[in-house]
């Protein structure tokens, strides 16, 4: 093991280690409920695991609020979903990197008529070297943890 991981081993709490080793022998438990008309918000389902995870829900008949940082993009996944599925799928555009982008979602959100059912945080970075977004904050930091903040925000649920 390299040295950079090594120097954070005693960091971690050893119970976590052994409920995460635990939890990932398990086999997924599937959901028993429809889908149908539920409403799932993901963050990143241009690609990746959002993508896929969009899709999923989408088969399952869910209402997809998808937040994506490229509108294009979005807009290839939303027809894709419509076409293949029949299911409402509909993007807001937004840079999860950025404070003023997270604080309109958590508007956006918060004036959403439905109930949010499922909130699918997934729209993340994987960075070799620090990198700092344009308001000077640490880009892993905005995305991956003060993205979440959407319900300081005003966001309740
Ligand atoms: N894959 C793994 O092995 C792994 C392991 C541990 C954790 N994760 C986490 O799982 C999540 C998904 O991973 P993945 O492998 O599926 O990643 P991916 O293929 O790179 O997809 C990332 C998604 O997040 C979006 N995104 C990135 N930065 C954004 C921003 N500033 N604002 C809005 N959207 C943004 C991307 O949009 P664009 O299409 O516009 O780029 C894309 O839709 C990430 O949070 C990642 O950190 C993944």
């Amino acid at each position: 093991m390299n040295s950079e991981i090594r120097k954070y081993w005693p960091q971690y709490k050893w119970s976590n280690v052994f409920a995460m080793i635990k939890n990932m022998k398990q086999h997924p438990r599937r959901h028993k409920e429809p889908f149908r008309d539920k409403l799932v918000v993901i963050t990143g389902a241009t690609a990746g695991i959002g993508y896929y995870t969009a899709r999923k829900y989408a088969a399952m008949g869910a209402h997809l609020i998808m937040v994506n940082r490229n509108p294009q993009k979005s807009e290839r996944v939303r027809r894709e979903i419509a076409e293949e599925f029949g299911t409402p799928a509909e993007y807001v555009i937004a840079d999860l990197a950025l404070l003023a982008d997270i604080q309109r979602v958590g508007q956006y959100l918060l004036a959403l008529e439905k109930p949010i059912d499922v909130l699918i945080h997934n729209a993340g970075v994987h960075l070799q070297s620090r990198q700092e977004t344009s308001e000077g904050l640490e880009v892993n930091l905005v995305i991956h943890y003060l993205c979440i903040t959407f319900r300081r925000f005003g966001l309740n649920f």
